[in-house]
């Protein structure tokens, strides 16, 4: 009997798996309107905790080397060339902030230094092992803006 729960339980994980990757949206397909995304990319809530370390996280994210954040403070070495993300959640939308992390050039400008952070365009002469890949999964974005939500004056 603990044998057949076992596999069940081994089933309805594969299912649930399945399931969430189906959910995804490709980097080519994803649609940003009016400045906005407006659903999940993983169609899994984002975690903020999560977020936050992809935010500091120099191999991920690397968010501070351009950005302030006042409530990652013990974090060092925040960068100044773009502006604090303190109040962001105040002036830009969830499904802005999920266009502006997915490719800030489609909402800023192609000039922006802000990287397309779930986009295929990320430049010519990308490292041959880089090529289609993009520098967040649909849920660390999803995670990124989670944490952004919360940043509120
Ligand atoms: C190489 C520098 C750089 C990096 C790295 C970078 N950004 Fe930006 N970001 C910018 C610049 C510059 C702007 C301002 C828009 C512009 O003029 O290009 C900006 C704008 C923004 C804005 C809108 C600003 C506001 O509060 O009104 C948000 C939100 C944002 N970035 C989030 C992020 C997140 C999240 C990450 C990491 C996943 C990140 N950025 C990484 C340079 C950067």
């Amino acid at each position: 009997m603990r044998q057949i729960l076992v596999g069940v339980a081994a089933i309805a994980t594969s299912v649930a798996a399945t399931f969430a990757h189906s959910a995804e949206i490709a980097p080519g397909d994803v649609r940003i309107e009016d400045m906005a995304v407006k659903s999940s990319l993983s169609g899994v809530r984002g975690n903020p905790e999560e977020g936050a370390k992809i935010l500091a996280n120099r191999g991920l994210g690397n968010c501070l080397a351009c950005h302030a954040v006042k409530a990652l403070s013990d974090e060092q070495f925040h960068g100044d060339v773009a502006p604090a993300l303190d109040g962001a959640a105040d002036r830009w939308t969830v499904d802005e902030l999920r266009a502006i992390v997915v490719d800030a050039k489609q909402v800023f400008s192609d000039e922006t230094m802000m990287p397309g952070f779930y986009s295929l365009k990320v430049g010519i002469n990308v490292r041959k092992d880089l090529v289609g890949k993009t520098i967040l999964t649909a849920q660390q974005v999803e995670d990124v803006v989670a944490y952004l939500a919360t940043l509120k004056e």
